[in-house]
């Protein structure tokens, strides 16, 4: 079974399906990660804004409560306190002077305190740490022990100093700080020490998640890796207990800024900023969960899939109709070709385009058509070739067989003519003998037998010779009802009580044959019929034009209802001395056969056994 038509339309399907397919496949694959990289870049920089506005407002709050500070301590009233109280020796002693007013002082110190909520408490305080001036006089053991670290600080940087953010025993978060306070010729005569609550001032500034999503906030991270502001996911307690270590708080611990996608302390993978504000000693994160950040991305994906599955099913749809268009007239063309091989020459392709595939099927086309121009002109030649090889056969065999009657004639006439003179004389000296006996005695019987004999051995003898002699004719254009009505009269004497009919079409045409052995032919054949029939039967002689009718045809049917001719003896019927009677020769159809063959004419006999005979004679040339 042919199948080369399905595997090539499954080529072309495979080829258009990679071609078309595949790339829109990458193509989605690519806007999806283009989209990634797209959401999380935006990420980035949204987060980094919001991380810079945050140090923004951290450093504006510390320039607030600077300035505030600074103000205090360029106050003349606290300068002239402290001046007083150094004066007095009170950096020496670490108590206030009494001799020192500094109601004054603290008058300012209040004011200054009530400006923002951020002041927890404001102090003034000499370099040994002594109080000159307070917001608040029981914090003056706290105050003292912060106070001489800061102040250290303050004396090498020569300015003012923040603290790190740090815990007081009430668990809150506190930064402190320091500001120097100078004598006129600039000497160091105290500083201003402000505790500023942290927890309270700084967490509203950070606490202002607008921009960061439901996931999303920003912290201070002190030097510890603890968390300093609010926690959108840990209470006060878990803060100022637990110290971190993300990628986020390590790197801006060591002093780094940038951006990343880590986990965050809560083990979740964010996109984050992280900033490191020296001012603060503090590590600022600004974070957002990556589910969050990426969320748009499930309405892309969702849009890519449906773009690539519609772009696909068109792509699957297109390279399956385009593999069927280009394939199908090639699987036409596989099985014209089938067809003609199968012997169905006037199989074509019916493809009118004009393109390869049309010049290839106009090509194809042609070659049928030379190829079916050739097979027939074959197939004449195989039946003239036919016809030449029959004829050959049927030469050969008439040369044989008249080389073999050239020689049995020639034996024949021989014999026949060494038998003839000596059975004349046998029969004329039995002549002569007969004539002396008399007719009614004995002897006379055996006579006649004898004589009897005689006369069928001339008979058999001049049959002999006929059947042997080369047939020569003597055509001439024959009257075939003179010749059937001459035999019919030939006949008679052999008819007795025998019906024997004749039945003749008006207008017979002329055939040309040698008269005298058609005449012989003629009257074999009805004298057999007769034999056959016998005394009781029928015979019955048709002449007529055999259809379809052409010049020169003509049809002698000879039929009797005599016993018929078994099958095993119909085919030896037209052999020399086969007889089935008593004083037969079985020369009689030999003869026949011999003279129908030498005028090109047929013999053919049916036959049926218990219901008769019928022996045509086809008086047309083969
Ligand atoms: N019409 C017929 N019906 C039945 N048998 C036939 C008929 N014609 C011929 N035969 C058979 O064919 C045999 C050969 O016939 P053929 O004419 O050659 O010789 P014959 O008739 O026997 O002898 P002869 O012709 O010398 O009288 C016959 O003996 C007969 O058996
Ligand atoms: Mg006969």
């Amino acid at each position: 079974m042919f199948r080369a038509g399905g595997k090539i339309s499954h080529r072309f399907f495979s080829a258009f399906f990679l071609v078309a397919v595949i790339p829109i496949v990458v193509m989605g694959f690519a806007m999806y990660r283009a989209a990634e990289h797209t959401l999380i870049d935006s990420a980035y920089v949204h987060i980094r804004t919001i991380a810079q506005s945050h140090a923004t407002k951290l450093d504006t709050w510390y320039a607030e409560r600077l300035n505030d500070i600074r103000v205090l301590s360029e106050m003349t009233s606290i300068r002239e306190l402290c001046t007083a109280a150094c004066a007095a020796g009170a950096g020496m002693s670490g108590i206030t002077s009494p001799a020192v007013d500094s109601s004054l002082a603290e008058n300012s110190l209040a004011l200054t305190r009530g400006k923002s909520p951020a002041y927890q408490s404001i102090h003034i305080l000499a370099p040994s740490g002594a109080v000159l001036a307070s917001t608040d006089r029981h914090s003056e053991m706290i105050v003292t022990k912060r106070y001489l670290q800061d102040l250290e600080r303050l004396k090498r940087s020569h300015g003012p100093v923040l603290s790190p953010p740090h815990q007081h025993s009430n668990g809150a978060w506190y930064i402190h700080l320091t500001v120097p306070v100078y004598s006129k010729d600039g000497k160091l005569i105290a500083a201003i020490f402000a505790i500023l609550d942290a927890f309270g001032t700084i967490d509203p500034l950070l606490s202002d998640r607008v921009g960061l999503g439901n996931t999303g906030e920003a912290y201070l991270v002190n030097e510890e890796g603890k968390i300093v502001t609010q926690s959108r996911y840990l209470s006060a307690e878990q803060r100022g207990r637990t110290e971190f270590a993300t990628l986020g708080i390590v790197s801006a611990l060591a002093r780094k800024n940038g951006i990343s996608m880590y986990k965050n302390y809560m083990g979740r993978e964010v996109l984050g900023s992280y900033t490191w504000l020296p001012r603060y000693h503090s590590a600022l994160l600004v974070e957002m969960q990556k589910d969050e950040v990426l969320a748009p991305l499930r309405t892309i994906r969702t849009a890519v899939y449906a773009t690539v599955g519609v772009m696909g099913l068109i792509c699957i749809l297109a390279a399956f109709f385009l593999s069927r268009q280009i394939s199908r007239p090639i699987i036409d063309m596989a099985n014209a070709a089938r067809s003609i091989a199968d012997g169905s020459l006037d199989r074509r392709i019916s493809y009118s385009k004009d393109d390869e595939i049309g010049t290839l099927s106009s090509s194809f086309n042609s070659m049928a058509n030379e190829l079916a121009v050739l097979i027939d002109s074959l197939k004449q030649k195989e039946i003239s070739l036919q016809q030449a090889y029959d004829e050959l056969v049927r030469t050969q065999k008439q040369l044989i067989q008249s080389e073999k009657m050239a020689a049995i004639g020639e034996l024949a006439a021989s014999v026949v003519h060494e038998i003839r003179n000596p059975l004349s004389s046998v029969k004329l000296n039995f002549q002569i003998i007969g004539r002396s006996i008399d007719r009614n005695a004995r002897l006379y019987e055996h006579y006649s037998i004898g004589l009897a004999q005689i006369s069928q051995l001339e008979t058999m003898l001049s049959g002999l010779l006929d059947y042997s002699k080369p047939m020569e004719l003597e055509s001439v254009p024959l009257d075939i009802s003179g010749l059937v009505n001459e035999s019919m009269q030939q006949i008679q004497p052999s008819v007795g009580s025998c019906a024997v009919e004749l039945e003749m079409e008006d207008r017979l045409p002329q055939v040309t044959a040698d008269p005298g052995k058609m005449r012989q032919v003629l009257v074999n054949i009805i004298h057999n019929a007769i034999d056959a029939a016998g005394q009781a039967g029928k015979v019955r002689v048709r002449v007529s034009v055999p259809e379809p009718k052409s010049d020169g045809a003509v049809l002698i049917e000879v039929s009797d209802n005599g016993p018929g001719i078994t099958e095993q003896d119909l085919k030896r019927i037209f052999q020399p001395f086969f007889t089935t009677k008593e004083h037969g020769t079985g020369l009689g159809l030999s003869i026949v056969k011999k003279i129908m063959e030498a005028h090109m004419f047929r013999i053919t006999v049916s036959s049926e056994k218990g219901v008769g005979t019928v022996v045509s004679l086809h008086l047309q040339r083969k």
